[in-house]
């Protein structure tokens, strides 16, 4: 293979836009002819492609990328979760970046289906986020959670249990939704145990009336519950069949 070919093929394989954004103003035989290809189309060579934006990415916007869509513009304005929320800032500990979550009360919200209750768990992340807190945080409704830390082959169910359990700020969607059995029972409660002992912020949303949480989720969890968590009970119609669908 003679050198010009290999020069010409070299051309060929580079992407046009790299070349024009690495090297805009190189000279020589090669960039007079990539120069020359551009301008018999169009491009002025001289232009770079758009450079990725400088600006700095908040924590808000990055918490965002992982909310579901549909609560990623949640605002918490339920004032039992805005207390909540003042009350974990207020408490957080300074630190280079800003202060950081601490141990503090945790918050069950309740309510039938529709009232709002992931919204305004949501709503309170972002809250906290859009505060500047520091914030390491997770999210999993009870059936996902039983999904993933189910045992099966080749993966570490302990380890992604300890990952939600020792997490600075967990929200736990759906307490008491999905199908219990001796075994989630006591997922739960190594769950809410560990978080309870340690005094973890934890956002916990529940369809169950309080009646009923000590029927379902076993003494033990409800015990923890009720001295670990603020409540508020949401009320009103289902909002998904009243409002308008997006
Ligand atoms: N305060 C609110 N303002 C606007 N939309 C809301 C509000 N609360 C809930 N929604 C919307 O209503 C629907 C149901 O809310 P959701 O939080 O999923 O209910 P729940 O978790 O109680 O079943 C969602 O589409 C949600 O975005
Ligand atoms: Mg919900």
């Amino acid at each position: 293979m003679d050198k010009s070919h290999r020069r010409r093929s070299s051309l060929r394989r580079r992407p046009l836009t790299a070349t024009l954004t690495r090297e805009p103003h190189r000279v020589g035989p090669l960039a007079d002819r990539l120069n020359g290809i551009l301008a018999s189309r169009g491009i002025d060579p001289g232009v770079t492609a758009e450079e990725p934006s400088a600006e700095p990415v908040t924590a808000l916007e990055l918490a965002d990328a992982r909310i579901p869509a549909r609560y990623r513009r949640a605002l918490a304005d339920q004032p039992q979760v805005t207390a909540w929320a003042d009350e974990i800032a207020c408490a957080g500990r300074p630190g280079p970046g800003g202060p950081g979550i601490a141990e503090g009360p945790s918050l069950l919200i309740a309510g039938p289906t529709g009232t709002g209750k992931t919204y305004q768990a949501y709503g309170a992340v972002r809250d906290l986020l859009s505060r500047g807190v520091r914030l390491r945080w997770e999210a999993t409704t009870t059936a996902d959670l039983h999904a993933r830390i189910r045992p099966r082959a080749g993966h570490d169910a302990e380890r992604d249990l300890q990952t939600l359990a020792r997490c600075p700020l967990l929200l736990l969607d759906d307490l008491g939704a999905a199908k219990t059995s001796e075994w989630t029972e006591e997922l739960t409660y190594r769950l809410i145990n560990h978080r309870y002992e340690h005094m973890l912020p934890t956002l916990i949303t529940t369809n169950l009336p309080t009646a009923e949480l000590r029927a379902t989720l076993g003494d033990r969890v409800a015990s923890r519950l009720a001295e670990m968590t603020e409540r508020v009970v949401l009320t009103g119609p289902d909002r998904r069949r009243t409002v308008p669908a997006v």
